[in-house]
């Protein structure tokens, strides 16, 4: 069997002129979507990430505003920052870029954005209605990924899904997602046993570890047919790879490549968010989500 290849950036481009289209009509209502970003420290990859969701936002007329703050900024400061932009009414949508340097309580502040405006649905309020399933702002990586299994019609209904991944940005948000989709899933980490016996039983593997030293999803961990989702990203010689292995392609059904797959979908969300934030606060519900 040869996977298909499933196209993260052609999806991810027609959310994003769907988004275009819905700022295009909001701000003929007078509401200019806007985003803040906070990025604490001199990570790379996370500048990288943030530099991108800052032109993706350019693109589609979301306004953006970015705090970039040095590596030794306070837990209080930030908290400050946080009370301001929560009170900011020019402001949708904050996304505080994590990891934060070890010195800040993360849950601190993710927990303290305001729920309307928590665009990655980090908070314990937003986190219990997406464990209601009535979340309004769903979270970026993972509903790119249920997104993408729409598109390409596989519907995780009673299959076992096997999620490597406990994050609170993937793991554990996706799980549910996926238990409100009837998939029957389990959710690996570092500390799991049998780990590859239980990726071989999976219909669905969904694989976010992104250190290649740590995990790899070899060939012979998948099950034939499988769908692979692969969330990873590491860089190997220069290049760009996922936590899934080239030859992985000769069993998987379906598979995402690293890059394109879910990547840009994780994007595409986030601007989503935002205009979904924009408009509920002022009143207007966009049903974006009317499938659901
Ligand atoms: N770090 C890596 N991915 C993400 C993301 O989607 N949102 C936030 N806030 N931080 C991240």
């Amino acid at each position: 069997m040869t996977a298909v290849l499933i196209d993260g950036k052609s999806v991810a481009g027609k959310v994003t002129e769907h988004v275009k289209r819905t700022v295009e009509m909001l701000k003929d209502k007078g509401i200019e979507p806007s985003l803040a970003t906070v990025l604490v420290g001199n990570d790379e990859a996370s500048a990288t990430y943030v530099r991108n969701k800052h032109r993706a936002c350019e693109q589609v007329g979301i306004k953006t505003m970015n705090y970039h703050l040095p590596e030794d900024y306070s837990t209080n400061q930030l908290m400050e920052l946080i009370e301001m932009l929560n009170e900011d009414r020019r402001v949708h949508g904050i996304l505080v870029q994590l990891p934060l340097p070890r010195h800040i309580n993360e849950f601190l502040i993710t927990s303290m954005i305001k729920p309307s405006k928590d665009v990655d649905c980090l908070t314990p309020f937003n986190i219990g209605l997406l464990a209601y399933d009535v979340a309004k702002l769903l979270p970026c990586t993972p509903s790119g990924i249920v997104e993408l299994m729409k598109h390409y019609r596989i519907d995780p209904a009673g299959k076992h899904v096997v999620i490597v991944n406990r994050s609170v940005l993937v793991g554990k948000p996706l799980s549910i997602m996926l238990l409100h989709m009837d998939a029957t899933v389990t959710v690996c980490h570092s500390k799991t046993t049998n780990l590859e016996e239980r990726c071989r039983e999976a219909d669905i593997v969904v694989t976010a570890v992104g250190d290649r030293s740590r995990f790899v999803l070899s060939k012979d961990m998948v099950k034939d047919g499988a769908v692979v989702i692969d969330v990873g990203i590491d860089r190997v010689d220069g290049r760009i790879v996922g936590d899934a292995d080239t030859d992985v392609r000769e069993k998987a059904s379906y598979i995402t490549p690293v890059p394109g797959g879910v990547g840009p979908m994780t994007v595409a969300m986030l601007l989503r968010n935002t205009v979904i934030a924009a408009a509920l606060s002022e009143g207007v519900d966009l049903a974006l989500h009317a499938d659901r």
